[in-house]
């Protein structure tokens, strides 16, 4: 009998169809498939941030969940500070959702998904053994009214998450049908996830009468902080009560409370700066792939990334291959419904799309052909 048959009954039955999530731990000469904000904090700023780390008590447990960056969230969002739950990452608050509604013993809840949409919804809906039911976009990367419809009345489940632009497609779903979705089915909590929202200024869905089932999330990670791992929403005060019932005390490291509240502050302008620099850079972006890679379809890009067809569909994997080993990682997405032939790009510093320029113009004759 081997070591690990006692114990091994007690593990979830669904572990055994998930993957660990891994990510490349080489280190590049262009990080082009984490959808990050590429640009640095100018270094004054980073010298004050050293400064402010200086006043961390290491030895002390952080605030229980930290008072003031829960209000400059709620300022940002025209709510009291006691609408908002902050997370270890919008991957923890997306965890604590699941947790939350995962129904009652014995009938565990239905979510339900875009497909494709950011991997962690399903990831973590079926660690915890919920049923997940995916509806597939449209050939055009659109949420499908009528498939969505449908799903929701058949299924009647507790989520829906709903990200807004959506990785890994960049696309900008439709707002007057996400609102209908939300007032039509208020059994439903829908999840308005916008992590890239800096991306499309002005298209935030939020607006303080949003029904008790609206929930927005967000983070810090996309908009130049993904080390912090700060991620907050904002819900109804029944929801919000049972996420702080789950919610682990001290789920926001110090370091991370006190850098994030600088950074939503005194250094806001800053910010500001990078995010408009990476919206120019994804402009530059997409006309260096309309001018390497003239056969292939650029699809429509709202979020910090963009999404080639490539055309024969085994181009992607190719393209990938070759850029990876001139340093430059992408991502591969021809193996996700309607994804068939792309990749994502995400957007990097001038340098890091130079050298992208570069290699896609000095490409074996092969690798697109
Ligand atoms: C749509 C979407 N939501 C949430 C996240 C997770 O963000 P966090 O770093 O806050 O856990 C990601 C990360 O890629 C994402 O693409």
């Amino acid at each position: 009998m081997s070591e690990e048959a006692g114990w091994s009954v007690h593990l979830r039955p669904s572990l055994a169809e998930l993957r660990r999530y891994e990510v490349s731990l080489a280190q590049p000469r262009a990080r082009l498939h984490a959808n990050e904000c590429p640009e640095p904090w100018p270094a004054a700023v980073m010298v004050e941030m050293a400064g402010l780390l200086q006043e961390v008590e290491l030895g002390r447990y952080p605030d229980l969940a930290p008072e003031r960056l829960r209000r400059l969230f709620a300022a940002r969002y025209g709510v009291g500070p006691e609408r908002v739950v902050l997370g270890d990452g919008s991957d923890e608050v997306i965890a604590m959702l699941l947790t939350a509604l995962a129904g009652p013993t014995g009938r565990p809840s239905r979510v339900l998904v875009p497909d494709p949409s950011f991997v962690m919804y399903e990831h973590s809906a079926r660690a915890l053994g919920l049923e997940v039911h995916r509806v597939p976009l449209t050939a055009a990367l659109e949420l499908d009214p009528g498939a969505m419809r449908a799903a929701l009345a058949a299924l009647a489940p507790a989520l829906c998450f709903l990200a807004r632009p959506n990785n890994p497609t960049s696309s900008l779903w439709d707002a007057g049908l996400i609102l209908a979705l939300v007032a039509e089915f208020p059994a439903t909590v829908f999840v308005i996830d916008e992590a890239y929202i800096a991306y499309a200024p002005g298209a935030s869905l939020w607006a303080s009468d949003r029904p008790a089932n609206f929930v927005l999330m967000g983070t810090l990670s996309k908009v130049g902080l993904a080390a912090l791992r700060v991620g907050f929403c904002v819900a109804h005060p029944a929801l919000v009560d049972a996420l702080e019932r789950v919610r682990h005390p001290y789920n926001v490291p110090g370091p991370s409370a006190v850098l994030a509240e600088a950074a939503l502050t005194r250094f806001h302008a800053a910010q500001e700066g990078m995010i408009a620099r990476t919206i120019a850079g994804r402009s530059r972006l997409l006309e260096i792939m309309k001018k390497r890679l003239p056969g292939a379809f650029v699809f429509p890009a709202f979020a910090n990334l963009v999404v080639v067809r490539l055309d024969p569909p085994a181009a992607a994997p190719r393209l990938t291959a070759a850029l990876a080993e001139r340093g430059i990682l992408i991502k591969d997405l021809s193996r996700l419904t309607r994804l068939a032939g792309c990749v994502r790009v995400s957007v990097g510093t001038a340098a890091e799309l130079d050298l992208l320029d570069e290699a896609l113009g000095a490409l074996a004759p092969g690798v697109l052909g």
